[in-house]
């Protein structure tokens, strides 16, 4: 029978495929070294389990599942669906996808299939049924791993299929066309629509297309790729019953294709795929950020690290090498926002193909290499804090987020490309963090009851139910922000009228008649947070008072001696608007009054580059510290360090570059 998948698991994607069978005997026995107990297996083996329409070689994988048990190795199996094999394309042209401006995407790369193709979904299940049948009670088998990264390169195709697709979604969605033309604004521009066949995806226009058009087809797009993991998930439910059935998301600061909140109700158990950007100096606050989101698609409950990068990857036009000690940071850093397994892309350094110079587990160097050296250490820091799987955050603070807001607010004929959406949510969560607040991720449609304080990031769009569960947690006694560019639009891009923020305006008791977006480098002067002005950029607004209090001022540019930042009191609650893009200083003079009003407990030891959590079980709690910075941190906690061993009372330094996970007496 199948096992579970082991706690706070170590591996990686294993492709023993590109590799002879006395290279695959030594994997196994440094798999065993480096203390890797889960193997994500045939991600991208579809041409090697089918290599023509009717024959089938499962002999290689039999081996490997057998050959992976005997070495106590557990196995994500992959459906194998990711990349078609090239003879499908040959016979089925007609599932290729095809871009905005109408280019066919050909074989020779990977994932070169459209969404929406019947012919791929037909030849995608019948592997997908053959390995769920096979291997169904295989004893290495603990989880199943739908397709791979869904959407990674096909997010969104506009040929005919898809078309044909669309307006089929669009009909269930509408009814009739004169729902859809109400909803799309079709008195504009001449687009009024007098029949579904007319509509199309919004291909190259001479013009912005629709921008209801293309907020469906985002829409629409999402539905298909997560229709793709459905379909196969249904299967092996039914032909494996009680083994977990995943796909890996890609949530990161790139990746606003999936709406992930949605489709992390239809997993078992919730996987992701996340990869630090080279050029950010500070990628560990995106990686928390990301991680947070993980757990907010995952409703709280404890996800797995699918795929990282024990250093560099490939696919960035500079590709950084992590430096010494950075692996184990970023690893801790997932766990500690509650991953419960550390997988990375892949366990051997390719020799050819497209990812040979992407990091493994085991680098082309072999096991003399200081990476090596590191991953084998990693596996000892997770053996020593294994006990924390299971557990979860116990956060009272929020950020909202929709992916729905984000395709809306980056719509094009904006005010300002420089509104961007997940802009401020991560500001908030960065400052939040670096004063020692635990944040959740969540829908605005979650139960907001347990959050003191409620942050509301650019949340462009938004539906009357959400925003009024928004104003209702502020009646209840919380603290709730809201940024600039919120409570535009309803869910059909329309503008909510009689001034902005229209969703907001009661709640916040400001009425903007007008914005006043800064250009390209411009900045201005912000008076009332801290002892000096601070500086924000990108946007202002012609705001009035309607019930609020002015907390700050714009001293000069377009919105000179008008509020920038104001607060209303509501219910036993507050609520508070920002109306430009504070500076980061001025974020946390705005997070200071905010916590406090609040009554936020803060986590010890949290600074801009001291990482603090939290983890709570059903009688205990770690607290885990990543310091990214280049001094010694010290943070007054007691109880018992579990990557040392060692008890500490009161005074845990953590070295610069250095963890710990703290098992607390309280
Ligand atoms: C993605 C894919 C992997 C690999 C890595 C490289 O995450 O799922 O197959 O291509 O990127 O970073």
């Amino acid at each position: 029978m199948p096992t579970p998948v082991p706690p706070l698991a170590l591996g990686g994607d294993y492709n023993p495929e590109q590799w002879s069978s006395d290279v695959h005997a030594e994997d196994r026995d440094l798999m065993r070294e480096a203390g890797v107990d889960l193997v994500t297996l045939g991600v991208f083996s579809w041409a090697h389990l089918q290599p023509a329409l009717d024959r089938w070689e499962f002999d290689w994988l039999d081996r490997q599942m057998d050959d992976l048990q005997a070495a106590g190795i557990r196995v994500d199996l992959a459906t194998a669906t990711a990349s078609p094999p090239p003879w499908l394309a040959r016979r089925h042209p007609e599932m290729l996808p095809v871009t905005q401006d109408g280019r066919t995407l050909w074989p020779g790369g990977r994932q070169a299939f459209c969404p929406s193709s019947p012919v791929y979904r037909e030849h995608a299940l019948a592997l997908c049924r053959a390995l769920g049948e096979r291997y169904a009670d295989h004893p290495a088998l603990a989880l199943w791993h739908v397709s791979n990264e869904l959407g990674c390169h096909n997010a969104r195709c506009y040929c005919d299929v898809s078309a044909a697709a669309f307006r089929e979604w669009l009909r269930a969605r509408y009814g009739d066309v004169d729902r859809l033309n109400d909803a799309w604004g079709t008195a504009f521009w001449s687009q009024r629509y007098g029949d579904f066949e007319e509509v199309l995806p919004p291909r190259i226009a001479p013009a912005f297309p629709n921008p209801t058009q293309q907020l469906d087809f985002l829409r629409f797009s999402s539905d298909q790729l997560l229709d793709n993991f459905v379909v196969e998930r249904d299967v092996l439910h039914e032909v494996s019953p009680g083994v977990p059935v995943t796909t890996n998301f890609m949530v990161m600061r790139q990746t606003f294709e999936m709406d992930y909140l949605r489709w992390g109700r239809e997993v078992d158990v919730v996987s992701n795929d996340h990869y630090l950007m080279a050029d950010d100096a500070h990628a560990h606050r995106e990686l928390a950020f990301s991680a947070d989101l993980t757990r907010g698609t995952a409703g709280g409950a404890p996800w797995l690290l699918m795929e990282h990068s024990t250093s560099a990857v490939n696919w960035q036009p500079r590709n950084r090498a992590k430096a010494p000690g950075e692996t184990i940071r970023s690893s801790l850093a997932h766990v500690a926002h509650g991953a419960d397994a550390v997988l990375f892309f892949q366990w051997r350094a390719s020799r050819a193909g497209a990812e040979k110079f992407h990091s493994a587990l085991l680098p082309h160097a072999g096991t003399d290499s200081r990476l090596w050296r590191e991953v084998v250490q990693l596996s000892e820091v997770l053996d020593s804090i294994e006990e924390v799987s299971g557990s979860r955050a116990d956060n009272r603070a929020a950020i909202l987020y929709d992916y729905e807001a984000w395709w809306g607010c980056e719509l094009d004929s904006h005010p300002s490309i420089d509104v961007t959406y997940r802009d401020r949510a991560e500001d908030f969560h960065r400052a939040l963090s670096a004063a020692g607040i635990g944040v959740d991720v969540v829908h605005p449609g979650s139960d907001l009851s347990r959050y003191r304080l409620v942050v509301v990031p650019t949340l462009y769009l938004v539906t009357d139910e959400d925003a009024a569960a928004v104003a209702a947690a502020a009646e209840a006694g919380a603290t709730v922000v809201v940024t600039y560019f919120s409570g535009i639009v309803d869910e059909s891009d329309h503008i909510r009228l009689g001034g902005y923020p229209g969703a907001f305006r009661d709640l916040l008791g400001v009425r903007t008649t007008e914005f006043l977006p800064l250009v390209e480098g411009e900045s201005v002067t912000v008076e009332g947070l801290g002892d000096a002005g601070v500086s924000a950029d990108v946007w202002a607004e012609e705001l009035e008072l309607a019930g609020a209090e002015a907390v700050a001022h714009h001293a000069d540019g377009p919105a000179g001696g008008r509020p920038a930042v104001t607060r209303r009191e509501v219910g036993t609650g507050a609520a508070w608007y920002v109306a430009t893009r504070l500076a980061p200083d001025g974020t946390d003079h705005l997070v200071e009054r905010l916590v406090a009003e609040a009554g936020l407990d803060r986590l010890p030891g949290a600074s801009a580059d001291v990482e603090v959590t939290r983890r709570v079980g059903n009688d205990a709690s770690w607290l885990f510290v990543i310091n990214h910075g280049s001094e010694d941190a010290s943070v007054p906690v007691t109880g018992t360090e579990l990557v040392s061993g060692r008890s500490v009372s009161d005074d845990l330094v953590v070295p610069a570059g250095g963890v710990a996970v703290v098992r607390e007496e309280h």
